[in-house]
């Protein structure tokens, strides 16, 4: 049987990626607003991505016997301006919040010897490191001086 924090802690994560689809989705509004469809489309992508990552919390809870709890979704915040670095520091921050509750349900995890929550969110933990770098390097990018950013726009168009 899971333990009550861990199962609270698994439901909150639930909650945290089904949150990190809207944050997403009102950064590619707002991109869209202001014009930077390439970056808009790099965003939609990273939406649908959180959006999976809830399914597979959603999955892992079900499969621990049981019931994952659904929660109201929180206002995303409205991130303006028509800096492109703007958008993408909000991402990582988003991003480097969503580590540090990772890696502290994984602590609560192994704190109830919960080998088996422990391995299901290591996986999570190297994701998270992947996107957090993918994005850290998009703001090295747009530092640069010499680098336009409607070439960074155009090449996040094509990101997968
Ligand atoms: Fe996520």
């Amino acid at each position: 049987m899971l333990d009550q924090q861990v199962l609270e802690g698994l439901n909150e994560e639930f909650s945290n990626e089904r949150n990190n689809a809207e944050v997403y989705e009102a950064l590619a509004s707002q991109l869209r607003v202001v014009n930077w469809a390439g970056a808009a489309r790099w965003a939609e992508h990273a939406a649908k991505d959180e959006r999976k990552h809830a399914r597979i919390l959603r999955d892992y809870i079900i499969a621990r016997n049981e019931t994952p709890v659904f929660t109201s979704i929180d206002t995303p915040p409205l991130i303006t301006g028509d800096e492109l670095s703007v958008y993408f520091q909000a991402a990582l921050e988003r991003e480097q919040a969503t580590t540090l509750k990772i890696t502290t349900l994984h602590m609560t995890a192994w704190n109830a010897v919960d080998i088996e929550t422990c391995t299901f969110l290591l996986p999570m933990v190297e994701e998270q490191t992947r996107s957090t770098a993918e994005i850290q390097d998009i703001l090295k990018q747009l530092s640069r001086t010499e680098v336009d950013p409607k070439l960074v726009d155009n090449e996040l168009a094509e990101a997968e």
